[in-house]
């Protein structure tokens, strides 16, 4: 796992816990309300996100970024589909504080996060980017995975048809 942050006040990455989710509660509201990044329209609750904590034990995890001012931002997987014959398929999520954009975090999360589930035997990671999305992405392709495809115009937020596009990486 990349090391907490040092003394020098280095970005790290670790497991959640719950003292985290009230910024992870945070950082994601502020999304939900001003962005068609996520397609939630309400902002789930300290409850929600402890559900969702609780649900991301192995073999899915649910990761921080955090530096000397505390939690930057998250990263978490989930199952794609609960039938039994995607078992091997996860889907990805991650959400960074406006602050801590574009210096490096969604790839510290995202590596952190892929190495653990390459390790658990994952196959096939899919995530979903809401268009336009540049950072996502880039991140995205940049982490090696491949567009899959666009879906036009499948969600509606913010008096905006929203396209969506689906982004897979084989593990293995
Ligand atoms: C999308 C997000 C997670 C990316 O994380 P980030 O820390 O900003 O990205 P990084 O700094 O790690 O950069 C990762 C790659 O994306 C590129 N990138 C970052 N921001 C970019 C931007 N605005 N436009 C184009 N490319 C960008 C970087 O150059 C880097 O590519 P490289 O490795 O080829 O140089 C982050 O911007 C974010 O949380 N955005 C708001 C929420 C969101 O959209 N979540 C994703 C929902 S699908």
């Amino acid at each position: 796992m990349t090391p907490p942050p040092g003394p020098a006040g280095a970005p790290g990455v670790r497991a959640a816990r719950v003292e985290d989710l009230a910024a992870v509660q945070a950082i994601y509201a502020e999304q939900v309300r001003t962005s068609t990044s996520t397609f939630d329209v309400l902002p789930p609750s300290l409850e929600d996100w402890a559900g969702k904590l609780a649900a991301t034990l192995r073999p899915h995890h649910f990761l921080v970024a955090i530096d000397d001012d505390g939690v930057q931002g998250y990263a978490y997987s989930s199952a794609y589909r609960p039938r039994p014959a995607y078992a091997a398929t996860r889907e990805t999520s991650i959400h960074l504080a406006p602050r801590a954009r574009g210096r490096g975090l969604g790839r510290l999360l995202y590596d952190e996060l892929l190495a653990r589930l390459r390790a658990d035997g994952a196959h096939v990671v899919l995530a979903v980017v809401a268009l336009p999305n540049p950072a996502s992405r880039a991140l995205h392709l940049a982490c090696g995975f491949t567009s899959a495809g666009v879906l036009r115009e499948v969600g509606h937020k913010l008096d905006t048809w929203v396209d969506t596009e689906f982004f897979q990486l084989l593990l293995d």
